[in-house]
C-alpha cells in the first residue's frame, strides 16, 4: 500500500514505525508519506508524457502545505475551488499560472482575488458565472481567461454522491446551452475563452467513462473552433479510482490510452486534476482503542478518532481497511469500530472481522489521505487532529494538533 508497509511486526510509513509517531504526537493523527504522494503524481505525469500537459493536483482531497509544496517541486499545479484554497496553494509556493479555479459558487471576491493573483484560468460552471467574471474583470481592468465546464451527461459508474457528470448534477453547463454560452462569451469583452472542461465523477474504477467524456469534449472543441473560438486547453478533470478494499482500478497509463489520441487529434494541451489517485493511499489515520465494549453479542472497538476526523464512512458508507499498528494481523472476531461522537453514523467499520484489540491498542485506518483531514470538523468540540509527514526514516509534524484554546479563539461571550 504505497508508502505503508508491515515490517518487523509493525506498520511503517516509509521507514518510520507508526507506533513511534503515535507515541510522539498522540492520537488521533494523520500520517502522510511524501514519497507516496510523489510516486503517484509521477505515475500520471509519465503516462501523459507524449502530449503537452499540466497536472493540477486537486487540493480538495488534501491541502496540507507540505504535501502541496512537495508536489509543486515536481511541477504540479493545483485545482482550487475557493479563495481559501487559492490562498493556501500560493502559500505552499504553487505558481499562480499553474492554478485553475473551479466550483459552482465563486463569489465576486473569489474572482477578483484570483484575477489579481494571475491564475491560469477559471473553470466556469454556468452562464451567470460568465457574466459575473466578465463584470469583475472589467471593473479591475483585467482580461479573465476561462474554460467552460460542460456536463456531458455521462455516468461515471461510481457512488451517486460523487457522480458529477450527469444532467441531474449541479456541475457544469448543460450541453444544450452551447449556443447560449457562445453568445454570452461573444458579448463579454473582458473574458478570453481558451478551454473546455469535463469532470464526470470521482473514484472511477474503469476507463470507459473517461474515454466517452474525452470524445464529447473533442466534439465541443471542434465545434467551437469552427465558430472562431481559439480553444487550446482540454481539461478532463480527475476521478481516477484507487484501491480501498480490493478494487482493481486501472493504472494511469490505461486512462491515458483513452485520452491521448483525442489530444493528439485536436493538437491541444491537456489539463488534468487528479486528487484521490495521488493522495488517497498516501495517508493513514492513527487512532487508539479507548474501550472494548461488549453489548449482548456485539463487540465495539470504541476509538479516539471520530467522524469529525474522517467522515467518509458516515457520508458515503465508505470502506477503509483497518489493522492493528503492531502485532498479529489475523482477523479473529467480528466487531464495529466506532468513534466517541454522539451520532450513530460515527463509525469506521461495521461487522468487520479484525484481530483482537484491547484498551490502548493503536489502530491504523488506511486510505485516509484523500477527503480525510480536509473534511475535518470540531463537532462535539473535539480539536482537529495533527498531520504528520514522513520521508525515509524522518517524520515531522506538518500541522500541529488543535488545542482547546484554539477552539474558542474566534469567540467572545456577548450579552
Ligand atoms: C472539478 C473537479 N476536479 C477534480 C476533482 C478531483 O477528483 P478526484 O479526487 O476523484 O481525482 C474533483 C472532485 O470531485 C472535481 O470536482
Amino acid at each position: 500500500m504505497n508508502g505503508f508497509h508491515f515490517k518487523n511486526n509493525r506498520w511503517h510509513s516509509d521507514g518510520v514505525p507508526l507506533s513511534k509517531i503515535a507515541e510522539k504526537v498522540g492520537t488521533p493523527a494523520y500520517v502522510y508519506s511524501l514519497p507516496a504522494f510523489e510516486d503517484r503524481f509521477k505515475e500520471i505525469d509519465q503516462a501523459y508524457k507524449t502530449v503537452p500537459h499540466l497536472m493540477a493536483y486537486s487540493i480538495k482531497t488534501n491541502d496540507n502545505l507540505s504535501v502541496m509544496s512537495a508536489l509543486s517541486k515536481l511541477g504540479s499545479g493545483t485545482d482550487v475551488v475557493s479563495g481559501g484554497e487559492l490562498f493556501k496553494a500560493r502559500k505552499a509556493g504553487v505558481p499562480a499560472n499553474k492554478i485553475i479555479f473551479a466550483g459552482v459558487g465563486k463569489t465576486d471576491e473569489d474572482i477578483a482575488y484570483a484575477l489579481k493573483e494571475g491564475i491560469r484560468y477559471f473553470n466556469v460552471e454556468s452562464i451567470p458565472e460568465i457574466v459575473a467574471i466578465n463584470a469583475v474583470a472589467k471593473k479591475i481592468k483585467k482580461i479573465a481567461p476561462i474554460a467552460i465546464r460542460f456536463n456531458p451527461n455521462i455516468d461515471a459508474l461510481t457512488h451517486h454522491y460523487i457522480s458529477t457528470g450527469k444532467k441531474e448534477n449541479k456541475f457544469g453547463v448543460f450541453l444544450g446551452d452551447l449556443d447560449k454560452v457562445m453568445k454570452t462569451v461573444r458579448e463579454s469583452h473582458s473574458v478570453r475563452w481558451t478551454g473546455v472542461h469535463a469532470h464526470i465523477g470521482s473514484q472511477m474504477t474503469q476507463t470507459g467513462s473517461v474515454g466517452k467524456a474525452a470524445k464529447v469534449v473533442e466534439q465541443i472543441v471542434l465545434k467551437l473552433r469552427r465558430e472562431g473560438f481559439p480553444i487550446y486547453d482540454v481539461n478532463l478533470g480527475g476521478g481516477y479510482g484507487i484501491d480501498y478494499q480490493g478494487e482493481k482500478p486501472p493504472k494511469a497509463s490505461q486512462y491515458a490510452k483513452q485520452v491521448i489520441p483525442v489530444i493528439k487529434r485536436l493538437n491541444a494541451g491537456l489539463l488534468l486534476e487528479p486528487g484521490r489517485f495521488i493522495s488517497g493511499n498516501s495517508g493513514v489515520l492513527l487512532t487508539r482503542v479507548v474501550y472494548v465494549k461488549q453489548s449482548g453479542k456485539k463487540t465495539f472497538y470504541i476509538v479516539d478518532a471520530g467522524m469529525g476526523d474522517l467522515i467518509r464512512p458516515a457520508l458515503y458508507e465508505a470502506y477503509h481497511r483497518i489493522a492493528p499498528a503492531e502485532g498479529p494481523q489475523k482477523p479473529v472476531q467480528t466487531v464495529d469500530v466506532v468513534g466517541p461522537i454522539c451520532e450513530s453514523t460515527d463509525f469506521f467499520a461495521k461487522n468487520r472481522k479484525l484481530p483482537t484489540a484491547k484498551r490502548g491498542d493503536l489502530l491504523v485506518i488506511f486510505s485516509a489521505g484523500a477527503y480525510g483531514s480536509v473534511m475535518g470538523s470540531t463537532y462535539n468540540s473535539r480539536p482537529l487532529a495533527p498531520e504528520v509527514v514522513t520521508r525515509g526514516k524522518r517524520f515531522a509534524v506538518a500541522r500541529r494538533r488543535q488545542t482547546w484554546q484554539d477552539l474558542i479563539r474566534l469567540e467572545k461571550i456577548s450579552r
